[in-house]
């Protein structure tokens, strides 16, 4: 079987990536830079959705980044995709939809018409304390984690657990599983997980509470365009009123395995947050 992983570089595509070859399958790689292996796509090029597609029997599906609307782009592709005779697609939802987001409930309903599908609702990444993302920027450079999240608390995942729960719906051999809301194995605040974080790298982090409007600035200033800036702060207020605080036991469901806390996470990247 072929499987066509959109955000094949990134930080569910590239793990998946890794345990569906390890597996023996037959993976497309598809992103701008998609490495030797893989094939160039960019969701700004619809032209070239049918050949991206072509053979291909399955779909992880990352929707477009950086838009709080992903159908302009996904919807085109899912019918290139229909067209090119794609029979499964697993789609990498999230539990924390922005409020008021256009096309969420359309791209789900587009993925649902496919023979097999999935949708992945997983929590918080672990991944946004690390790299150039604002959080990990705050912690690096200040040691100090802004948010308009109060005492809320959600069920960071690390991006791994996800693609591992990927990957088995993506090899099952019967019908795959419909829709599944992925957490970590605890809800943590961002309060908690800067202890955490402070008590792996010795240094101080703290969590400091934030106007939207601040949260709308940094994303702004983080480079991303202006409706996903907004969107992406405002998930900060469903995590305040509790209404993402939930955990699952669907990662050890589908994979057998427990997934990772968050201080085995933090303690593996701590050089994240070395100054030097
Ligand atoms: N972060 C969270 O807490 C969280 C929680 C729940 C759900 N999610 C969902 O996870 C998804 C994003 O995850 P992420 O932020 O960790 O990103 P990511 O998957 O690490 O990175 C984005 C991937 O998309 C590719 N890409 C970027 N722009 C592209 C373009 N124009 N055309 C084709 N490919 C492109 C990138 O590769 P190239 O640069 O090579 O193109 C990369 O492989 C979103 O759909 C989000 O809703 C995130």
């Amino acid at each position: 079987m072929t499987i066509l992983v959109t955000g094949g570089t990134g930080n569910t595509g590239r793990p998946l990536t890794e345990t569906l070859r390890a597996r023996g399958a037959d993976v497309r790689v598809a992103s701008r830079r998609p490495g030797p292996d893989g094939v160039p796509f960019d969701w700004e090029d619809p032209g070239a959705y049918a050949r991206v597609l072509a053979g291909a029997e399955a779909v992880y599906l990352v929707p477009p980044p950086l838009t709080p609307d992903p159908m302009p782009m996904a919807g085109p592709f899912l019918e290139a995709a229909r067209a090119a005779g794609v029979r499964r697609v697993v789609l990498l939802g999230s539990l924390m939809v922005p409020r008021g987001a256009q096309g969420a409930a359309e791209l789900e309903g587009a993925v649902r018409s496919f023979p097999e599908w999935a949708v992945l609702r997983p929590s918080g990444f672990m991944q946004n304390f690390t790299g150039a993302h604002p959080v990990a920027v705050g912690i690096r450079e200040r040691g100090e984690i802004r948010s308009a999240t109060g005492e809320g608390r959600l069920g960071w995942i690390d991006a791994a657990d996800i693609a591992a729960a990927a990957a088995e719906v993506l090899l099952a051999p019967g019908p795959v599983a419909g829709d599944q809301v992925l957490t970590g194995p605890e809800s943590l605040g961002y309060a908690e997980a800067a202890a955490i974080i402070a008590e792996v790298t010795g240094r101080p982090v703290r969590h400091t509470p934030a106007p939207v409007a601040d949260l709308v600035r940094r994303n702004l200033d983080a480079g991303m365009p202006e409706p996903f800036a907004a969107a992406l702060a405002g998930v900060d207020a469903d995590i305040a009123k509790g209404s993402v605080d939930r955990v699952t036991d669907t990662v050890h469901r589908l994979t057998g395995r427990v997934p990772r806390s968050f201080a085995d996470f933090a303690r593996a990247r701590r050089e994240e947050w070395s100054t030097t």
